[in-house]
């Protein structure tokens, strides 16, 4: 796919995200491995008005070409795909029911099977540190080492994928996974789990099960 068409996918993508209730406003960014680099998503615009020529090239080196502003999370966007062969895409959002937990600093539990879709048994948290950091972009590719999903403190989540459907596919079970959470706690705090026996018979049959991969 040449650079346009992945623009268009990106833009997409993001649009479908705010749509499906992941995100709102100009939170959010989203990245795809492109040459030694990555493409991302400029800062601070609005998913209605991005147009293709919007989007940034960022080299491995963190360098983004002339003229244009990259997302303020491309340290971590660069250093997830970087820590992270096996992934093309890095998608942030600061979904409700996922951001309400991570406001709690709580990892979500093995409430359901589907914890083991992001490759663990649980759902990490990485620690709070101001948006656009180093800090932050050493702990988020800290708690995403071994999975594909984690809350940030005090933020909101990021997913990764192989590509685009599936980053977004599963920060859109992050999510459910969270309202979950959220509407077990007041019920049962601390929240029924299954065991780490039940959880690694489904992170098995996982291994390239449907969308998960
Ligand atoms: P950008 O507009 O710079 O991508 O920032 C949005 C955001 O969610 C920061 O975490």
């Amino acid at each position: 796919m040449n650079r346009r068409e992945i623009s268009r996918q990106i833009i997409d993508t993001c649009r479908q995200m705010n749509q499906m209730g992941l995100n709102q406003g100009t939170s959010g960014n989203i990245s795809v491995r492109f040459d030694e680099g990555m493409l991302i998503t400029p800062t601070s615009v609005p998913y209605e008005k991005l147009r293709e020529e919007d989007i940034v090239y960022v080299d491995a080196q963190g360098q983004h070409e002339a003229g244009k502003k990259p997302s303020s999370e491309w340290r971590f966007h660069l250093a997830i795909l970087q820590a992270k062969p096996n992934e093309n895409v890095v998608l942030h959002n600061h979904a409700p029911n996922a951001t309400a937990v991570a406001i709690l600093n709580r990892e979500i539990p093995a409430i359901h099977y589907m914890v083991a879709a992001a490759g663990r048994d649980v759902i990490p948290c990485a620690p709070y540190a101001t948006f656009g950091t180093q800090a932050l972009s050493d702990y988020a590719v800290g708690a995403l080492r071994g999975c594909k999903a984690t809350l940030l403190q005090h933020h909101g989540m990021i997913a990764c994928g192989k590509t685009l459907e599936k980053a977004l596919w599963l920060a859109q079970e992050v999510e459910v996974l969270a309202r979950l959470y959220l509407a077990i706690l007041p019920i049962a705090n601390p929240a029924p789990v299954l065991s780490k026996a039940q959880i690694d018979e489904v992170l098995s049959l996982f291994n390239g099960y449907g969308l998960v991969d």
